[in-house]
């Protein structure tokens, strides 16, 4: 029998909310078909926005919105996007299938977008292929409130009130397709251009610098040391994607194991490069940040590969679920995680086909983990061994159950994921310090099929079951499904609320 303990006295610190980010880009069917249609489109949408999906992403609530990329960011050149819609250049968008960017979504709707989702609006500026006064300007643009040329031109566009946008990305990937510096000219870089992105009244800024690809060591190790205790940096944020052969759908049982496995790995990324910064900014001044991660298969047959479409299915919810997990457990050491991408793009939490939308496995988990959002991280410990398997190209140990605890509110979030591919796990669980009965409403994401997912045939083929219990005393047995992500939520009248 597993056994999972959650201490409901002792409090790890805030989840941060901006761990349930999102990210944007200009990327395929992204921005345009995703977020936007022309506004005349018979797809309902305020302004171009598309309803739908704004009410989807409204209900869980996502805390920031980061755009317009990716690597699009370093070849974005933002006065495209602003002024007159027709008077917008039509660019070709070199990293993503020469694709025409008509630049009709731009700064402004951004901004209107962030507005109608509830986000916070982060924009990544482009080093790669920029200049250090365009960023300027673009910050002038959006945060100065006097009487500049910039801000004439943005009241002129619509917007009198400046954006005050705080959280700016100094360039992206920049050791690729941002301009493939090595570490120590992209230091140069970063100190160049952040040196005159200015804090206006009202905006102080919150400047994230280019971390590694993956767990590198590197990186980190030779950018910190150029920039030699450089102090106008705020946030620094490694990339961190996994994938197996096969493709999005069609994946054996040891390639949903290698996944799964792979996403696990993102732990390790957050404790060695906090390490790694520790050396240079023991204090923990600057943040560590991971503003795109998620699955990324193979390209879709029958698709553009340079548009990075790809289905979701319930291993890509599972991978979201225990990347979560991770993320909770580490609330004290990672200040922001953004998934790679929202819309039609990589993990995407939502799909759109025309006026259709489908909410993918992922999109349930982020609103089934919402109530993690802003609370207080518990305890848990999951005394539940773990198993091994082979994989396609790697063989390794998986938890049978793992997880992450919460309190918020007066109710305790419990979130559980079973990785097996078809081993349920009967497990008891103890909430400690609770003698009187609690209540328990819970929701369970899972499916006989791990390669189960949403089509716009098929919609609702997953979606979270939910169901509710009272229980006496401390202690409660549930069986966990097979390939599931469960989240319970339990009261009690002792909670201390967080
Ligand atoms: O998310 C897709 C791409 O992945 C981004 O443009 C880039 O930053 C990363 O390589």
């Amino acid at each position: 029998m597993q056994k999972i303990v959650v201490d409901a006295n002792t409090r790890l610190g805030r989840i941060n909310p901006d761990l349930y980010g999102h990210f944007a880009e200009h990327l395929g069917r992204c921005i345009y078909d995703g977020f936007w249609v022309p506004e005349t489109s018979a797809i309902p949408n305020c302004g171009g926005l598309r309803l739908d999906v704004a009410a989807a992403l409204q209900k869980i609530h996502p805390p920031v919105l980061r755009w317009p990329g990716g690597c699009f960011a370093d070849d974005y050149h933002w006065e495209d996007g602003v002024g007159p819609r027709e008077k917008r250049p039509r660019r070709v968008n070199l990293c993503w299938g020469d694709d025409v960017e008509t630049n009709a979504f731009g700064t402004h709707e951004f901004m209107r977008l962030c507005q109608l989702i509830g986000a916070r609006p982060y924009l990544a500026g482009n080093v790669g292929g920029g200049s250090v006064r365009e960023m300027r300007d673009w910050v002038e643009y959006c945060n100065f409130a006097g009487d500049s040329t910039r801000a004439r031109q943005r009241a002129a566009n619509g917007s009198p009130e400046p954006f005050r946008v705080s959280t700016w990305g100094v360039g992206n990937e920049n050791w690729g397709c941002g301009g493939h510096f090595c570490p120590e000219d992209y230091a140069a870089e970063y100190k160049r251009f952040s040196t005159y992105l200015h804090d206006f009244p009202g905006a102080p800024l919150y400047l994230i610098a280019c971390g590694p690809d993956g767990n590198k060591p590197e990186w980190t190790e030779r950018f910190f040391k150029k920039l030699g205790g450089y102090k106008r940096i705020h946030g620094y944020a490694a990339h961190y994607y996994c994938g197996t052969a096969g493709s999005a759908t069609a994946y054996s049982t040891e390639q949903f194991y290698e996944l799964l496995h792979k996403s696990l790995y993102v732990e390790r990324l957050i404790i060695e490069q906090r390490a790694l910064l520790d050396r240079f900014d023991p204090e923990r001044k600057i943040d560590l940040i991971i503003d795109e991660w998620g699955t990324w298969h193979p390209p879709t047959p029958g698709t553009n590969p340079k548009h990075l479409w790809q289905q979701n299915t319930l291993r890509d919810g599972l991978v979201a679920a225990l990347s979560l997990d991770v993320f909770n457990r580490h609330s004290k050491t990672i200040a922001m995680a953004t998934i790679a991408q929202t819309v039609n793009v990589l993990q995407a939490l939502i799909l759109t086909q025309g006026e259709q939308m489908v909410l993918t496995p992922t999109y349930h988990v982020y609103d089934m983990y919402q109530h993690h959002q802003g609370a207080e991280s518990l305890p848990a410990t999951f005394e539940c061994g773990d198993f091994s398997f082979r994989g396609g190209a790697l063989s390794g140990r998986l938890p049978v159950l793992a997880g992450s605890a919460s309190l918020k509110e007066g109710a305790i979030t419990l979130s559980v994921v079973n990785p097996h591919a078809s081993n349920a796990a009967e497990c008891e669980i103890e909430i400690t310090g609770v003698a009187e009965s609690m209540s328990m409403t819970l929701n369970e994401l899972t499916h006989p099929d791990i390669r189960a997912h949403n089509s716009f045939a098929a919609p609702e083929t997953l979606r979270p079951r939910s169901g509710k219990a009272t229980l006496r005393g401390g202690r409660f047995k549930h069986c966990f499904p097979a390939a599931s992500v469960t989240v319970m939520r339990i009261c009690a009248a002792g909670f201390q609320p967080a």
